[in-house]
């Protein structure tokens, strides 16, 4: 017999071939493209730390969604800078706010997007945190009214699924309660299961002008070192009620998503967050990088891991790019 025995060579060929033997997709419909809203008229401002991505009032935010529903992508995420932040962030509870007006603009201007709202505080409140604060901690029982109160009016407004980010302890049971409360039992819920205390926020938060004043999130995002803590994060939520479970940061977490998609019956969707997204632009930047290809690889990487859904900064470029 000749040698080599085994020849996997043969199928790498020609593109049609290794088109044909691919294992993973990745296409638009799979993605979620994140909006900032910012109150005013007329803004469109590109965020210094998130090149190709911006702050937009209310109707620039539903032309934008216009365009993404264009493109094929599944859906949009929104975050909120609201006008006036206070200790108990009540602009993001408030039905006027910047988000829930947004929600209503698009969904008169798309008729197929998914819109997604990001249910957290740290937008809204002064000090930053994604909860309630007294006596220097952020309080987990008094903020999950606050949160259930921000789902209930992001869904009413017309929100298709609200996302909670906060991880505070029981905020899917809260939000789950209150929406079926309010008739409002058919909105799913997204949770940010497995969120972990990450650097890799850093642009986010520049973007949404949402970093903490004073201490950091380790009180209440996961500790980057745990996967057996994630399956009870999942576990937990799922038991809530969680509908789609995420895993965030998306490419130093795979292992966390491949675990997650191989042991939970619900979707799973992955953040490619603002510093993973960073990293590319700025080494491309530099014409250190292919940005194209790697933004492709990443993508794969994170639907290779196990993840239905992803949510990315990416999402535009990568739909203008696969059509
Ligand atoms: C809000 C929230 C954050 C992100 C999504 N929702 C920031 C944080 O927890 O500090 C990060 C998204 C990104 O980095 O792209 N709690």
């Amino acid at each position: 017999m000749s040698f080599p025995l085994e020849r996997p060579r043969r199928l790498r060929a020609t593109e049609r071939l290794r088109a044909m033997v691919r294992e993973t997709s990745v296409s638009p419909p799979h993605l979620i493209y994140p909006l900032f809203v910012t109150p005013g008229e007329g803004v469109r401002r590109e965020i210094a730390s998130l090149p190709g991505c911006f702050h937009l009032s209310v109707e620039e935010a539903a032309r934008e969604a216009e365009e993404v529903e264009r493109l094929g992508i599944g859906g949009v995420i929104l975050f909120g800078l609201p006008s006036a932040k206070d200790a108990k962030g009540s602009e993001g509870y408030d039905d006027q706010g910047v988000v829930q007006q947004a929600v209503r603009a698009i969904r008169r201007a798309c008729r197929e997007l998914v819109v997604f709202t990001d249910v957290c505080l740290c937008e809204y409140t002064s000090h930053g945190h994604c909860g309630v604060v007294d006596k220097g901690e952020v309080q987990n029982d008094a903020t999950l009214e606050l949160l259930a109160r921000m789902a209930v009016s992001h869904a009413k407004a017309g929100a298709h699924v609200v996302a909670p980010s906060d991880m505070m302890d029981g905020r899917v049971g809260a939000i789950r309660e209150a929406l079926d409360d309010e008739g409002l039992e058919a909105v799913p819920i997204l949770s940010y299961a497995a969120k972990y205390a990450s650097a890799f926020y850093g642009p986010f938060r520049e973007a949404a002008d949402s970093a903490p004043q004073f201490g950091d999130r380790r009180g209440y995002q996961m500790d980057p070192a745990n996967v057996r803590e994630a399956m009870r994060e999942v576990r937990l939520d799922v038991d809530e009620g969680a509908d789609m479970v995420m895993v965030k940061p998306a490419l130093p977490y795979l292992d966390v998503i491949r675990a997650v998609a191989e042991t939970s019956d619900r979707p799973v969707a992955a953040y490619n967050v603002s510093g993973e997204y960073a990293m590319v632009k700025a080494a491309a930047a530099k014409g250190w990088v292919d940005e194209d290809r790697m933004m492709r690889e990443i993508l794969t990487s994170i639907r290779r891991a196990g993840a239905d859904v992803i949510l990315t900064y990416h999402a535009k470029d990568f739909a203008r790019k696969a059509g």
